[in-house]
């Protein structure tokens, strides 16, 4: 019987499988990556695994500091843009096709393992942190940045609540990957947290129309849903969505400026 965490990967991996080009929305949050690489002390010759890597933010940062990298990711479409990327800038990293819930490398294999916005979207977090987990050296680093509920991020999730289909029951919210608490829940003694700290990204764009419509094109996960409604179902997401961002808009020049707060974790494995 297929179960609820088998359902949500498969439809999480069909959407990040679609040829939709996230780049434009990644680059959102290259100063999270920079400062999260940075926050989890990556050093020259580190071996360092990015989990669900997508274009390859994360592991970029980690190779332009000589470390030796590998990306994952459950879909080719993003690693291939990161293989990209690190051949434009004269770096290299390797990449493997993998689902976060199932790592296909030994028992401590690096010496840092780090997620951006990625392993929080993997249902089974139990699962996912028990292979973040095991893949890490023991007394190697472990390092993630993941969205909080709060703010603009709880704001979206109500205002999208509210015109789109609830999640599958049975499935942990991805936003309890922002709270300390969940990692005391996941980790327990396993891992001694040495930084733990709500940070804000800030979002630029021409206005908050221009960004939702750069998510409902570049965001894989927001294209399928959008494309699977009617235009007058269309018409309320976007509507839905725009709002939030309007709430949250502290520009006063009629562009979009508007905060995000994500927590990030630096843990050694224990
Ligand atoms: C919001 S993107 C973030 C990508 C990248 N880490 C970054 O910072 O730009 C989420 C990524 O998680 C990946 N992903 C989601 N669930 C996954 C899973 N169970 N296993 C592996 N990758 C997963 C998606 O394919 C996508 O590339």
């Amino acid at each position: 019987m297929t179960t609820p965490f088998e359902v949500v990967t498969e439809r999480v991996r069909a959407a990040w499988n679609a040829e939709v080009d996230y780049q434009p929305l990644a680059q959102q949050s290259v100063l999270t990556s920079e400062l999260q690489v940075q926050a989890a002390a990556v050093r020259w010759g580190d071996r360092v695994l990015d989990v669900a890597a997508g274009t390859g933010n994360t592991a970029l940062a980690a190779a332009r500091r000589g470390a030796v990298v590998t990306a994952t990711d459950f879909s080719p479409v993003g690693l291939e843009r990161a293989v990209r990327r690190a051949a434009a800038e004269g770096v290299t990293i390797d990449t493997e096709v993998a689902d976060a819930q199932q790592l296909p490398f030994e028992d401590g294999s690096f010496d840092v393992v780090l997620s951006t916005f990625g392993v929080m979207y993997a249902p089974d977090q139990q699962r996912a942190a028990d292979e973040l987990l095991r893949v890490c050296r023991p007394g190697g680093r472990i390092g993630l940045v993941s969205w909080c509920l709060t703010g603009l991020m709880a704001d979206l999730q109500s205002a999208l609540g509210a015109v789109l289909p609830p999640p599958p029951p049975g499935v942990p919210s991805p936003h309890r990957w922002g709270t300390e608490q969940h990692y005391k829940e996941l980790f327990g003694d396993r891992i001694a947290v040495t930084s733990a700290d709500v940070l804000t990204q800030d979002t630029f764009a021409e206005s908050a129309q221009a960004q939702v419509a750069a998510m409902l094109t570049h965001l894989p996960p927001w294209r399928m849903l959008f494309d699977r409604l009617d235009p007058k179902g269309q018409s309320a997401m976007a509507a839905a969505a725009e709002g939030a961002y309007e709430r949250a808009n502290r520009a006063i020049d009629g562009t979009l400026l508007a905060g995000s707060q994500y927590l990030r974790i630096v843990a050694t494995a224990l």
